[in-house]
């Protein structure tokens, strides 16, 4: 058995569901063909257990890698940081440049606190935000992670409707007693933020959202949340973790909307891969951290924030949202192209950094699992997302278009001769969990 499968079934017996990160699991691409482990990557290459390479035009360390794997520049940040010490029983002076830098990219922001990984910034955030306004609930729209203060929006007062809202994100183990607590409405729905507040107007703390995600705002969208926020006393929290980053140096709101938040949490790609996250405020809202307990000791390593300086320095001067908006058009577009033409009602959305398709089939589980397979067997690791790295380039986006071209043809064959699944050497995809759409 290849080292790759190996561990993976060994990885089962002791790791529950293998890995730590949903979107890690072998069985979100393919069980049994995705390798799972890598002894190596670098630029947009990944090496698995058993030495085989390949290109990566899957999702970029599922979006945290915004400049490439093992990239000097930050590489060599960190190493210096190592060699000073990454701890010691003072504070490392990086953490005050870092919330400098941030807060000049973001003006509307006077300070920071940062963690390490992007669910621990959020329920940062949100403490404080419950902290300054003394109120408990919290209006959500998008995806925020694996905290009992988010999933509580999927407790139903019949455990029977438990997950409705957001599909695929299971509350067990989060207590009954936080149901209410969390609300969820859609993008562009304002009508929806409107019936929660109307229904707990005195008790809105935050509303926490991401600043884009399939669809660009609608306009009067971001205003409107603005509007809200403003009459209610709610804090308004940019949830930046998937999108800062990939339309200009900071937040996607600074690109993107006429408005400004009261808060902003980014992670990801701050820190090209290693483990950073930041939440950024207006000072009288930041403040409300000290009327709080919010601390831990590995928050103040060296690493994290050496990494975030040297990443967004890289990112100041490379401009990679450049080449994102580039590229992930023509992907989008040939996605959509190729598709179609092979008789498949196709579904492309995204950011354009961050883009995805689904085909509208009863099976697509197993329409996804024979693409993956199909893009593996050319050498690439790739899925229904496309997450774009500064270490892509134009003939990295040729090879995959054409794999693509080639594996949509096979994947109409499939369809005409007994369906996917036949054709099947792993297991079909897993359904992800679903934002509300
Ligand atoms: C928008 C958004 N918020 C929060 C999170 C959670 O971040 P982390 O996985 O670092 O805890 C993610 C991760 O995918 C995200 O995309």
């Amino acid at each position: 058995m290849l080292k790759s499968f190996a561990l993976q079934k060994h990885a089962l017996e002791r790791i529950p569901g293998m890995t730590q990160l949903l979107s890690k699991r072998p069985d979100m691409f393919s069980r049994n063909i995705w390798p799972g482990y890598y002894s190596r990557a670098k630029g947009a290459t990944v090496w698995d257990m058993d030495g085989r390479q390949y290109l990566d035009m899957s999702i970029g360390g599922i979006g945290a890698c915004v400049l490439g794997y093992a990239d000097e520049e930050v590489d060599d940040a960190v190493i210096r940081a190592i060699q000073d010490g990454v701890a010691c029983s003072l504070n490392c002076p990086e953490e005050v440049r870092l919330a400098d830098v941030l807060c000049e990219l973001h003006p509307w922001a006077d300070m920071a606190r940062f963690a390490r990984s992007g669910a621990e910034a959020l329920a940062v955030a949100v403490r404080i935000a419950r902290a300054h306004t003394g109120r408990d609930v919290v209006a959500c729209c998008g995806y925020h992670g694996w905290s009992d203060w988010y999933l509580a929006a999927n407790l139903a007062g019949d455990s029977a409707l438990d997950g409705h809202l957001l599909p695929g994100l299971e509350p067990a183990g989060v207590p009954r007693g936080l149901q209410g607590t969390s609300r969820a409405f859609r993008y562009n729905h304002l009508d929806e933020l409107h019936a929660i507040v109307a229904a707990d107007s005195a008790k809105l703390a935050a509303i926490v959202m991401e600043p884009v995600r399939s669809d660009l705002p609608e306009h009067g969208f971001i205003e409107g949340v603005r509007a809200v926020a403003d009459k209610t006393g709610a804090v308004l929290v940019m949830d930046e973790i998937s999108a800062g980053f990939r339309f200009c140096a900071g937040g996607a709101h600074l690109a993107l909307h006429a408005t400004r938040p009261d808060m902003a949490v980014f992670s990801k790609a701050l820190g090209n891969g290693y483990a950073v996250s930041a939440v950024i405020g207006r000072k009288d809202i930041m403040q409300a951290a000290q009327q709080t307990f919010i601390s831990s000791t590995n928050w103040t390593e060296r690493v994290g924030p050496a990494a975030a300086l040297a990443c967004i320095k890289a990112y100041a001067a490379r401009k990679p949202h450049e080449k994102f908006f580039r590229f992930g058009q023509r992907v989008k577009a040939a996605w959509k192209d190729m598709g179609e033409r092979n008789g498949f009602a196709m579904h492309v959305g995204g950011m354009d950094a961050m883009a995805h398709f689904s085909i509208d089939d009863p099976d697509f589980s197993s329409f996804k699992a024979y693409f993956v397979q199909c893009m593996l067997e050319e050498g690439i690791l790739a899925s229904n997302l496309c997450y774009l790295m500064d270490a892509h380039c134009d003939a990295d986006i040729d090879r995959y278009l054409e794999a693509c071209e080639k594996t949509f043809a096979k994947m109409a064959e499939a369809r005409e001769r007994g369906g996917p699944a036949r054709r099947l050497k792993g297991q079909p995809a897993l359904a992800s969990f679903r934002r509300l759409a």
